[in-house]
Protein backbone atom coordinates (compact mmCIF):
# COMPACT_ATOMS: atom_id res chain seq x y z
CA UNK A 1 0.00 0.00 0.00
CA UNK A 2 1.58 3.50 -0.95
CA UNK A 3 0.38 6.76 0.22
CA UNK A 4 -0.66 7.31 -3.33
CA UNK A 5 -3.46 4.77 -2.54
CA UNK A 6 -6.12 7.28 -3.03
CA UNK A 7 -9.31 5.61 -2.91
CA UNK A 8 -11.43 8.82 -3.10
CA UNK A 9 -10.74 11.93 -3.57
CA UNK A 10 -10.45 13.81 -0.16
CA UNK A 11 -9.61 10.57 1.26
CA UNK A 12 -6.53 8.26 1.72
CA UNK A 13 -5.96 5.21 2.99
CA UNK A 14 -1.77 4.95 4.16
CA UNK A 15 0.34 3.29 6.87
CA UNK A 16 0.58 4.69 10.67
CA UNK A 17 2.82 6.99 11.57
CA UNK A 18 3.61 7.89 14.87
CA UNK A 19 2.55 11.56 14.02
CA UNK A 20 -1.14 10.06 13.89
CA UNK A 21 -1.00 9.15 17.76
CA UNK A 22 -2.97 12.59 18.30
CA UNK A 23 -5.63 12.31 15.83
CA UNK A 24 -6.05 8.38 16.62
CA UNK A 25 -6.57 9.90 20.81
CA UNK A 26 -9.38 12.43 19.63
CA UNK A 27 -11.10 9.65 17.38
CA UNK A 28 -10.82 6.96 20.79
CA UNK A 29 -12.48 9.54 22.42
CA UNK A 30 -15.53 9.52 20.50
CA UNK A 31 -18.73 8.75 21.96
CA UNK A 32 -19.42 6.47 18.83
CA UNK A 33 -16.34 4.76 18.81
CA UNK A 34 -16.63 3.66 22.58
CA UNK A 35 -20.24 2.95 21.89
CA UNK A 36 -18.61 0.52 19.08
CA UNK A 37 -15.90 -1.12 20.02
CA UNK A 38 -14.17 -2.19 23.40
CA UNK A 39 -11.91 0.95 23.25
CA UNK A 40 -11.77 2.52 27.02
CA UNK A 41 -12.72 5.69 27.55
CA UNK A 42 -9.95 7.89 28.47
CA UNK A 43 -7.62 5.62 26.26
CA UNK A 44 -3.88 7.74 26.99
CA UNK A 45 -1.08 7.87 24.52
CA UNK A 46 1.28 5.62 25.89
CA UNK A 47 -1.81 3.09 25.31
CA UNK A 48 -2.15 3.95 21.74
CA UNK A 49 1.80 4.04 21.15
CA UNK A 50 1.93 0.38 22.46
CA UNK A 51 -0.84 -0.57 20.55
CA UNK A 52 0.77 0.97 17.08
CA UNK A 53 3.81 -0.83 17.92
CA UNK A 54 2.41 -3.89 18.87
CA UNK A 55 3.98 -7.35 16.97
CA UNK A 56 1.73 -9.15 14.31
CA UNK A 57 -0.72 -5.99 13.86
CA UNK A 58 -0.75 -4.06 10.85
CA UNK A 59 -2.63 -0.76 10.86
CA UNK A 60 -3.90 0.93 8.10
CA UNK A 61 -5.13 5.26 8.45
CA UNK A 62 -8.19 7.07 6.31
CA UNK A 63 -6.38 10.70 6.16
CA UNK A 64 -7.75 13.48 4.90
CA UNK A 65 -6.36 14.28 1.63
CA UNK A 66 -5.73 18.03 2.35
CA UNK A 67 -4.05 18.19 5.96
CA UNK A 68 -3.19 14.45 6.15
CA UNK A 69 -5.02 14.31 9.63
CA UNK A 70 -6.18 10.73 10.33
CA UNK A 71 -10.19 10.00 10.55
CA UNK A 72 -10.09 6.86 11.09
CA UNK A 73 -8.35 3.46 11.06
CA UNK A 74 -8.60 -0.32 10.88
CA UNK A 75 -5.69 -3.36 12.33
CA UNK A 76 -5.79 -6.30 11.84
CA UNK A 77 -3.86 -9.01 14.02
CA UNK A 78 -2.59 -11.83 12.58
CA UNK A 79 -2.65 -15.63 14.69
CA UNK A 80 0.56 -18.11 15.10
CA UNK A 81 0.77 -22.09 15.04
CA UNK A 82 -2.15 -23.56 13.70
CA UNK A 83 -3.94 -19.75 14.45
CA UNK A 84 -1.95 -19.28 11.48
CA UNK A 85 -3.22 -16.98 8.24
CA UNK A 86 -6.35 -16.32 10.46
CA UNK A 87 -6.54 -12.43 11.55
CA UNK A 88 -8.88 -10.25 13.85
CA UNK A 89 -9.91 -6.99 12.41
CA UNK A 90 -10.66 -4.00 14.35
CA UNK A 91 -11.92 -0.18 13.04
CA UNK A 92 -13.30 2.61 13.71
CA UNK A 93 -14.01 6.32 12.39
CA UNK A 94 -14.47 9.50 13.53
CA UNK A 95 -17.74 10.27 14.45
CA UNK A 96 -17.82 13.46 12.76
CA UNK A 97 -16.72 11.68 9.54
CA UNK A 98 -18.86 8.41 9.92
CA UNK A 99 -21.70 8.03 6.62
CA UNK A 100 -18.86 9.18 3.68
CA UNK A 101 -17.42 5.40 2.92
CA UNK A 102 -14.55 6.16 4.95
CA UNK A 103 -15.63 2.34 6.92
CA UNK A 104 -15.74 0.73 3.35
CA UNK A 105 -12.39 2.12 1.98
CA UNK A 106 -10.83 1.25 5.13
CA UNK A 107 -12.31 -2.26 5.15
CA UNK A 108 -11.77 -2.85 1.29
CA UNK A 109 -7.78 -2.21 2.12
CA UNK A 110 -7.61 -3.95 4.91
CA UNK A 111 -9.29 -7.36 3.09
CA UNK A 112 -6.68 -6.52 0.01
CA UNK A 113 -3.95 -6.51 2.67
CA UNK A 114 -4.88 -9.53 4.42
CA UNK A 115 -5.55 -11.39 1.56
CA UNK A 116 -3.23 -10.72 -1.08
CA UNK A 117 -0.39 -9.77 1.37
CA UNK A 118 -1.08 -11.51 4.44
CA UNK A 119 -2.16 -14.91 2.69
CA UNK A 120 -5.30 -14.95 5.31
CA UNK A 121 -8.03 -17.59 4.89
CA UNK A 122 -9.87 -16.06 7.39
CA UNK A 123 -10.41 -12.41 8.61
CA UNK A 124 -12.60 -12.40 11.76
CA UNK A 125 -14.49 -9.30 13.90
CA UNK A 126 -16.74 -9.09 16.61
CA UNK A 127 -19.71 -6.48 16.73
CA UNK A 128 -21.91 -5.26 19.30
CA UNK A 129 -25.57 -6.77 17.87
CA UNK A 130 -27.22 -3.57 17.77
CA UNK A 131 -24.39 -1.73 15.74
CA UNK A 132 -26.23 -1.19 12.45
CA UNK A 133 -24.35 0.49 10.75
CA UNK A 134 -21.07 -1.58 11.22
CA UNK A 135 -22.76 -5.07 10.39
CA UNK A 136 -24.12 -3.20 7.04
CA UNK A 137 -20.55 -2.27 6.81
CA UNK A 138 -19.00 -5.48 7.04
CA UNK A 139 -22.46 -7.79 5.46
CA UNK A 140 -22.01 -5.88 2.02
CA UNK A 141 -18.16 -6.43 2.27
CA UNK A 142 -19.49 -10.22 1.70
CA UNK A 143 -18.80 -10.99 6.12
CA UNK A 144 -21.24 -13.47 7.53
CA UNK A 145 -22.64 -13.48 10.59
CA UNK A 146 -21.88 -17.09 12.36
CA UNK A 147 -23.12 -16.66 15.77
CA UNK A 148 -23.37 -14.72 18.86
CA UNK A 149 -21.83 -14.25 22.07
CA UNK A 150 -23.54 -13.54 25.50
CA UNK A 151 -22.49 -10.96 26.97
CA UNK A 152 -19.55 -10.67 25.12
CA UNK A 153 -18.30 -6.90 26.22
CA UNK A 154 -19.40 -4.49 28.78
CA UNK A 155 -20.67 -1.25 27.29
CA UNK A 156 -21.80 1.32 29.27
CA UNK A 157 -22.39 -0.91 32.82
CA UNK A 158 -23.95 -3.52 31.27
CA UNK A 159 -22.60 -6.69 29.17
CA UNK A 160 -23.96 -6.62 25.82
CA UNK A 161 -24.03 -9.58 22.89
CA UNK A 162 -21.86 -9.82 19.67
CA UNK A 163 -21.89 -11.40 16.92
CA UNK A 164 -19.35 -12.94 15.35
CA UNK A 165 -18.71 -12.58 12.05
CA UNK A 166 -15.92 -13.64 9.24
CA UNK A 167 -15.11 -13.64 5.85
CA UNK A 168 -12.85 -16.60 4.08
CA UNK A 169 -10.64 -16.39 1.01
CA UNK A 170 -12.42 -17.98 -1.58
CA UNK A 171 -10.93 -20.94 -1.88
CA UNK A 172 -11.33 -21.23 -5.84
CA UNK A 173 -9.14 -17.90 -6.17
CA UNK A 174 -6.49 -19.61 -4.03
CA UNK A 175 -6.17 -22.80 -5.94
CA UNK A 176 -6.91 -21.53 -9.49
CA UNK A 177 -4.42 -21.46 -11.54
CA UNK A 178 -4.44 -18.31 -13.25
CA UNK A 179 -3.05 -16.60 -9.92
CA UNK A 180 -4.04 -13.24 -9.03
CA UNK A 181 -1.73 -10.45 -9.65
CA UNK A 182 0.67 -8.93 -7.36
CA UNK A 183 0.59 -5.43 -7.52
CA UNK A 184 3.93 -3.17 -8.12
CA UNK A 185 3.74 -2.42 -4.50
CA UNK A 186 5.43 -5.87 -4.40
CA UNK A 187 8.21 -4.62 -3.73
CA UNK A 188 7.45 -1.71 -1.08
CA UNK A 189 4.33 -2.97 0.47
CA UNK A 190 6.54 -2.74 4.07
CA UNK A 191 3.76 -5.97 4.70
CA UNK A 192 4.45 -8.30 1.92
CA UNK A 193 8.06 -7.43 2.19
CA UNK A 194 7.87 -8.93 6.10
CA UNK A 195 5.75 -11.73 4.37
CA UNK A 196 7.56 -13.08 1.90
CA UNK A 197 11.15 -11.82 1.48
CA UNK A 198 12.53 -10.23 4.80
CA UNK A 199 10.33 -11.74 7.36
CA UNK A 200 12.80 -14.13 8.05
CA UNK A 201 16.43 -14.39 7.26
CA UNK A 202 16.93 -18.07 5.73
CA UNK A 203 16.17 -16.09 1.71
CA UNK A 204 18.44 -13.50 2.24
CA UNK A 205 20.94 -15.63 3.73
CA UNK A 206 21.09 -17.89 1.14
CA UNK A 207 21.10 -14.98 -1.60
CA UNK A 208 24.59 -13.35 0.31
CA UNK A 209 26.12 -16.56 0.53
CA UNK A 210 25.64 -17.23 -3.38
CA UNK A 211 26.82 -13.70 -4.04
CA UNK A 212 30.15 -14.23 -2.45
CA UNK A 213 30.21 -17.73 -3.48
CA UNK A 214 29.93 -17.66 -7.51
CA UNK A 215 31.00 -13.85 -7.85
CA UNK A 216 33.46 -14.13 -11.19
CA UNK A 217 35.19 -10.57 -10.31
CA UNK A 218 37.92 -10.45 -7.86
CA UNK A 219 36.49 -7.39 -5.89
CA UNK A 220 34.41 -8.09 -2.52
CA UNK A 221 31.66 -6.01 -2.50
CA UNK A 222 31.85 -5.26 1.68
CA UNK A 223 35.27 -3.68 2.06
CA UNK A 224 35.28 -2.23 -1.02
CA UNK A 225 32.11 0.11 0.16
CA UNK A 226 33.81 0.09 3.43
CA UNK A 227 37.02 1.71 1.31
CA UNK A 228 34.38 4.56 0.19
CA UNK A 229 33.89 5.82 3.96
CA UNK A 230 36.53 7.70 6.74
CA UNK A 231 37.21 5.16 8.75
CA UNK A 232 40.61 6.56 9.74
CA UNK A 233 38.97 8.90 12.20
CA UNK A 234 35.96 7.66 14.98
CA UNK A 235 33.16 7.84 13.55
CA UNK A 236 29.33 7.27 14.23
CA UNK A 237 27.52 5.50 11.53
CA UNK A 238 24.53 4.13 10.92
CA UNK A 239 23.87 1.17 8.49
CA UNK A 240 20.22 1.77 7.24
CA UNK A 241 18.44 -0.57 6.12
CA UNK A 242 21.16 -3.17 7.12
CA UNK A 243 19.59 -6.89 6.00
CA UNK A 244 22.09 -9.61 7.63
CA UNK A 245 24.41 -6.88 8.66
CA UNK A 246 27.40 -7.75 6.55
CA UNK A 247 28.56 -3.88 6.06
CA UNK A 248 27.75 -2.51 9.72
CA UNK A 249 29.46 -5.85 11.35
CA UNK A 250 32.58 -5.12 9.03
CA UNK A 251 32.49 -1.49 9.74
CA UNK A 252 32.26 -2.14 13.55
CA UNK A 253 35.48 -4.50 12.83
CA UNK A 254 37.17 -1.77 10.79
CA UNK A 255 36.22 1.37 13.08
CA UNK A 256 38.82 3.17 15.22
CA UNK A 257 38.09 2.50 19.29
CA UNK A 258 35.59 5.60 19.95
CA UNK A 259 33.40 5.02 16.68
CA UNK A 260 29.51 4.52 17.29
CA UNK A 261 28.15 1.57 14.57
CA UNK A 262 23.87 1.61 14.52
CA UNK A 263 21.75 -0.37 12.27
CA UNK A 264 18.07 -0.43 11.40
CA UNK A 265 15.86 -2.82 9.25
CA UNK A 266 12.27 -3.24 9.42
CA UNK A 267 12.64 -6.90 9.76
CA UNK A 268 12.68 -7.94 13.69
CA UNK A 269 14.47 -11.26 12.28
CA UNK A 270 17.30 -9.24 10.36
CA UNK A 271 17.76 -7.02 13.36
CA UNK A 272 17.97 -10.08 16.35
CA UNK A 273 20.82 -11.71 13.42
CA UNK A 274 22.51 -8.87 13.24
CA UNK A 275 22.45 -8.48 17.50
CA UNK A 276 23.06 -12.13 17.96
CA UNK A 277 26.03 -12.37 15.04
CA UNK A 278 27.12 -9.30 16.62
CA UNK A 279 27.58 -10.27 20.08
CA UNK A 280 29.28 -13.72 18.68
CA UNK A 281 31.79 -11.63 17.45
CA UNK A 282 32.54 -9.25 20.66
CA UNK A 283 31.19 -6.37 18.83
CA UNK A 284 29.28 -3.47 19.82
CA UNK A 285 26.20 -2.69 17.20
CA UNK A 286 23.32 -0.85 18.43
CA UNK A 287 20.52 -2.98 16.73
CA UNK A 288 16.99 -1.20 16.17
CA UNK A 289 13.57 -2.27 14.29
CA UNK A 290 12.32 0.93 12.40
CA UNK A 291 11.56 2.13 8.67
CA UNK A 292 14.37 4.24 6.71
CA UNK A 293 11.22 6.81 6.50
CA UNK A 294 10.70 7.46 10.14
CA UNK A 295 14.21 7.41 11.58
CA UNK A 296 14.34 7.54 15.44
CA UNK A 297 17.33 9.27 15.79
CA UNK A 298 17.68 12.73 16.23
CA UNK A 299 18.66 15.41 13.65
CA UNK A 300 22.50 15.51 13.18
CA UNK A 301 23.76 12.36 14.70
CA UNK A 302 25.84 9.82 12.54
CA UNK A 303 28.65 11.59 10.49
CA UNK A 304 28.36 8.78 7.77
CA UNK A 305 25.04 6.61 6.77
CA UNK A 306 25.52 3.62 4.75
CA UNK A 307 22.51 2.64 2.84
CA UNK A 308 22.70 0.05 0.53
CA UNK A 309 20.44 -1.92 -1.95
CA UNK A 310 17.30 -0.78 0.05
CA UNK A 311 16.01 2.89 -1.79
CA UNK A 312 13.87 0.89 -4.13
CA UNK A 313 12.23 -0.62 -1.36
CA UNK A 314 10.63 2.12 0.52
CA UNK A 315 7.49 3.55 -0.17
CA UNK A 316 8.67 7.22 -0.47
CA UNK A 317 12.11 8.13 -1.81
CA UNK A 318 11.77 11.32 -1.17
CA UNK A 319 10.66 10.93 2.17
CA UNK A 320 13.40 8.29 2.73
CA UNK A 321 15.98 10.49 1.09
CA UNK A 322 15.43 13.67 3.50
CA UNK A 323 15.06 11.35 6.56
CA UNK A 324 18.57 10.18 5.57
CA UNK A 325 19.82 13.87 5.32
CA UNK A 326 17.93 14.83 8.37
CA UNK A 327 20.09 12.41 10.51
CA UNK A 328 23.50 13.59 9.04
CA UNK A 329 25.12 16.09 10.43
CA UNK A 330 25.66 19.14 8.72
CA UNK A 331 28.50 17.80 5.67
CA UNK A 332 28.37 14.11 6.33
CA UNK A 333 28.60 11.35 4.35
CA UNK A 334 25.71 8.80 2.31
CA UNK A 335 27.03 5.93 0.87
CA UNK A 336 24.64 4.36 -0.89
CA UNK A 337 24.79 0.62 -3.61
CA UNK A 338 22.44 1.33 -6.30
CA UNK A 339 21.26 -1.76 -8.41
CA UNK A 340 21.47 -1.42 -12.03
CA UNK A 341 18.05 -0.73 -13.67
CA UNK A 342 18.51 -4.92 -15.10
CA UNK A 343 19.68 -6.33 -12.01
CA UNK A 344 19.97 -10.11 -12.14
CA UNK A 345 18.51 -10.30 -15.59
CA UNK A 346 18.95 -13.59 -16.01
CA UNK A 347 17.01 -14.72 -13.41
CA UNK A 348 14.25 -12.73 -13.68
CA UNK A 349 14.34 -13.74 -17.99
CA UNK A 350 14.46 -17.06 -17.16
CA UNK A 351 11.23 -16.96 -14.51
CA UNK A 352 9.59 -14.95 -16.67
CA UNK A 353 10.00 -17.22 -20.12
CA UNK A 354 8.88 -20.02 -17.53
CA UNK A 355 5.62 -18.23 -16.56
CA UNK A 356 5.22 -17.78 -20.42
CA UNK A 357 5.40 -21.47 -20.98
CA UNK A 358 3.21 -22.25 -18.21
CA UNK A 359 0.45 -20.04 -20.16
CA UNK A 360 0.82 -17.22 -17.87
CA UNK A 361 -0.94 -13.56 -19.91
CA UNK A 362 1.71 -11.71 -21.23
CA UNK A 363 0.20 -8.65 -19.63
CA UNK A 364 0.57 -10.96 -16.46
CA UNK A 365 1.70 -7.74 -13.21
CA UNK A 366 4.12 -11.21 -12.55
CA UNK A 367 5.81 -10.47 -15.50
CA UNK A 368 6.02 -7.00 -14.58
CA UNK A 369 8.73 -4.02 -13.13
CA UNK A 370 11.17 -5.93 -10.81
CA UNK A 371 11.36 -2.97 -8.61
CA UNK A 372 14.63 -1.24 -9.59
CA UNK A 373 12.82 0.85 -11.96
CA UNK A 374 12.13 3.28 -8.75
CA UNK A 375 15.76 3.70 -7.46
CA UNK A 376 18.63 2.00 -9.91
CA UNK A 377 21.33 3.46 -11.02
CA UNK A 378 19.94 5.57 -14.12
CA UNK A 379 17.47 7.53 -11.73
CA UNK A 380 19.34 7.57 -8.48
CA UNK A 381 20.95 10.93 -9.23
CA UNK A 382 17.74 12.92 -9.40
CA UNK A 383 16.67 10.95 -6.62
CA UNK A 384 19.41 12.14 -3.97
CA UNK A 385 20.18 15.68 -5.62
CA UNK A 386 16.96 16.43 -3.44
CA UNK A 387 19.34 16.46 -0.20
CA UNK A 388 22.68 15.76 -1.58
CA UNK A 389 25.69 16.36 -3.40
CA UNK A 390 27.14 13.00 -5.44
CA UNK A 391 30.83 13.45 -5.21
CA UNK A 392 31.87 10.33 -6.58
CA UNK A 393 30.06 7.30 -8.18
CA UNK A 394 32.02 3.78 -9.09
CA UNK A 395 30.18 0.58 -10.03
CA UNK A 396 30.95 -2.99 -8.76
CA UNK A 397 30.59 -5.96 -10.94
CA UNK A 398 29.23 -8.72 -8.83
CA UNK A 399 28.06 -11.10 -12.17
CA UNK A 400 28.11 -14.53 -10.90
CA UNK A 401 28.68 -17.64 -12.77
CA UNK A 402 27.10 -21.14 -11.49
CA UNK A 403 28.65 -24.36 -11.53
CA UNK A 404 25.57 -26.79 -12.26
CA UNK A 405 22.11 -25.86 -12.66
CA UNK A 406 20.90 -27.36 -9.33
CA UNK A 407 23.00 -24.60 -7.84
CA UNK A 408 21.36 -22.01 -9.61
CA UNK A 409 18.10 -23.28 -8.96
CA UNK A 410 18.59 -23.38 -5.24
CA UNK A 411 19.67 -19.84 -5.00
CA UNK A 412 16.91 -18.87 -7.47
CA UNK A 413 14.20 -20.12 -5.41
CA UNK A 414 15.49 -17.95 -2.42
CA UNK A 415 14.78 -14.65 -4.46
CA UNK A 416 11.89 -11.90 -4.22
CA UNK A 417 10.97 -12.70 -7.85
CA UNK A 418 10.25 -16.36 -7.22
CA UNK A 419 8.92 -15.90 -3.84
CA UNK A 420 6.25 -13.10 -5.17
CA UNK A 421 5.22 -15.37 -7.80
CA UNK A 422 4.36 -17.83 -4.95
CA UNK A 423 2.81 -15.11 -2.54
CA UNK A 424 0.33 -14.61 -6.28
CA UNK A 425 -0.53 -18.12 -6.47
CA UNK A 426 1.69 -19.52 -8.49
CA UNK A 427 2.88 -23.28 -7.56
CA UNK A 428 6.31 -22.60 -6.63
CA UNK A 429 7.72 -26.72 -8.12
CA UNK A 430 5.96 -26.15 -11.00
CA UNK A 431 7.43 -23.07 -11.65
CA UNK A 432 10.90 -23.59 -10.25
CA UNK A 433 10.61 -27.22 -12.43
CA UNK A 434 10.06 -25.23 -15.69
CA UNK A 435 12.64 -22.74 -14.82
CA UNK A 436 15.60 -25.54 -13.99
CA UNK A 437 14.28 -26.72 -18.07
CA UNK A 438 15.44 -23.55 -19.22
CA UNK A 439 18.45 -23.31 -17.52
CA UNK A 440 19.29 -26.76 -18.46
CA UNK A 441 18.97 -25.65 -22.21
CA UNK A 442 21.16 -22.46 -22.07
CA UNK A 443 23.72 -24.83 -20.44
CA UNK A 444 23.01 -27.07 -23.98
CA UNK A 445 23.58 -24.48 -26.23
CA UNK A 446 27.26 -24.37 -24.77
CA UNK A 447 26.33 -21.06 -22.43
CA UNK A 448 27.34 -20.58 -19.11
CA UNK A 449 24.96 -19.99 -16.07
CA UNK A 450 26.08 -16.25 -15.11
CA UNK A 451 23.88 -14.07 -13.60
CA UNK A 452 24.70 -10.94 -13.98
CA UNK A 453 24.84 -8.15 -10.97
CA UNK A 454 25.73 -4.84 -11.52
CA UNK A 455 25.48 -1.98 -9.01
CA UNK A 456 26.84 1.42 -8.24
CA UNK A 457 28.01 2.95 -5.12
CA UNK A 458 26.91 6.57 -4.91
CA UNK A 459 28.92 8.64 -2.54
CA UNK A 460 27.07 11.63 -1.48
CA UNK A 461 27.67 14.59 0.67
CA UNK A 462 24.81 16.04 2.91
CA UNK A 463 23.67 19.96 1.25
CA UNK A 464 24.05 22.43 4.20
C1 LIG B 1 -19.00 1.24 11.70
C2 LIG B 1 -18.19 2.38 11.13
C3 LIG B 1 -16.77 1.87 11.07
C4 LIG B 1 -18.65 2.66 9.72
O1 LIG B 1 -17.87 3.67 9.17
P1 LIG B 1 -18.45 4.65 8.05
O2 LIG B 1 -17.34 5.46 7.54
O3 LIG B 1 -19.61 5.37 8.60
O4 LIG B 1 -18.94 3.58 6.97
P2 LIG B 1 -19.48 3.81 5.51
O5 LIG B 1 -19.89 5.24 5.36
O6 LIG B 1 -18.46 3.28 4.56
O7 LIG B 1 -20.70 2.82 5.45
C5 LIG B 1 -21.60 2.68 6.49
C6 LIG B 1 -22.78 1.86 6.02
O8 LIG B 1 -23.68 1.70 7.12
C7 LIG B 1 -24.96 2.22 6.74
N1 LIG B 1 -25.57 2.73 7.93
C8 LIG B 1 -25.29 3.85 8.60
N2 LIG B 1 -26.10 3.96 9.66
C9 LIG B 1 -26.91 2.88 9.64
C10 LIG B 1 -27.95 2.42 10.47
N3 LIG B 1 -28.31 3.06 11.56
N4 LIG B 1 -28.56 1.26 10.14
C11 LIG B 1 -28.18 0.56 9.05
N5 LIG B 1 -27.19 0.96 8.24
C12 LIG B 1 -26.58 2.11 8.53
C13 LIG B 1 -24.65 3.27 5.74
O9 LIG B 1 -25.78 3.59 4.98
C14 LIG B 1 -23.56 2.58 4.93
O10 LIG B 1 -24.09 1.60 4.10
P3 LIG B 1 -24.48 1.92 2.54
O11 LIG B 1 -23.24 2.43 1.89
O12 LIG B 1 -24.91 0.65 2.00
O13 LIG B 1 -25.52 2.96 2.60
C15 LIG B 1 -18.32 3.69 11.94
O14 LIG B 1 -19.65 4.02 12.06
C16 LIG B 1 -17.68 3.68 13.29
O15 LIG B 1 -16.48 3.84 13.40
N6 LIG B 1 -18.46 3.49 14.35
C17 LIG B 1 -17.91 3.52 15.69
C18 LIG B 1 -16.93 2.41 15.96
C19 LIG B 1 -17.48 1.09 15.56
O16 LIG B 1 -18.65 0.79 15.74
N7 LIG B 1 -16.59 0.23 15.02
C20 LIG B 1 -16.96 -1.08 14.58
C21 LIG B 1 -16.65 -2.01 15.65
S1 LIG B 1 -17.14 -3.64 15.23
C1 LIG C 1 18.34 -6.21 -0.29
S1 LIG C 1 18.35 -6.10 1.46
C2 LIG C 1 19.85 -5.18 1.73
C3 LIG C 1 20.45 -5.41 3.10
C4 LIG C 1 21.84 -4.80 3.33
N1 LIG C 1 21.88 -3.38 3.18
C5 LIG C 1 22.85 -5.46 2.41
O1 LIG C 1 23.23 -4.86 1.42
O2 LIG C 1 23.21 -6.60 2.70
C6 LIG C 1 17.08 -4.93 1.81
C7 LIG C 1 16.82 -4.74 3.31
O3 LIG C 1 16.07 -3.53 3.46
C8 LIG C 1 15.11 -3.71 4.48
N2 LIG C 1 14.05 -2.71 4.25
C9 LIG C 1 13.12 -2.68 3.27
N3 LIG C 1 12.35 -1.57 3.38
C10 LIG C 1 12.83 -0.89 4.46
C11 LIG C 1 12.45 0.31 5.11
N4 LIG C 1 11.42 1.06 4.68
N5 LIG C 1 13.16 0.71 6.19
C12 LIG C 1 14.19 -0.04 6.66
N6 LIG C 1 14.59 -1.19 6.09
C13 LIG C 1 13.92 -1.61 5.00
C14 LIG C 1 14.68 -5.15 4.33
O4 LIG C 1 14.10 -5.65 5.52
C15 LIG C 1 16.01 -5.83 3.97
O5 LIG C 1 16.67 -6.30 5.12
Amino acid sequence: MTDATAQSSDVIVRGARRSDVPALLSIMAQPGVIRGTTVMPGAGELAVEAALAAPDRHWLIAAAAADDRALGYVYLDWGHGRWRRIASLVMAVHDAAVGRGIGRQLLDAAIGVGFQYLDLQRIELEVYVDNAAAIRLYERAGFVREGTKRRNAIRDGVHVDGHVMALLKPLAAAATAAAPAPPAAAYTDQAHLLSHSYGATDDYQIRSAGWDRYRVGPVSLVPWVLDKLPLGEPLALLDAGCGLGRFALAAAERAPRGSAITAIDLSRAMIDAVSAEARRRGLAIDATVGSLEELPYTAGTFDAVLCNYVLYHVESIPRAIDELARVLRPGGLLVAMVPAFRWLHELIDWQDRALLRLGHDPGSPLLGPTGTDRCCEENAPRHLARRFRVIARDRHDGTMRFPSVDELVHHYRHTMRFRNAVAAGVDGDRLADSVRELMAETLARGEELRVTSLGTCFVCRKEA
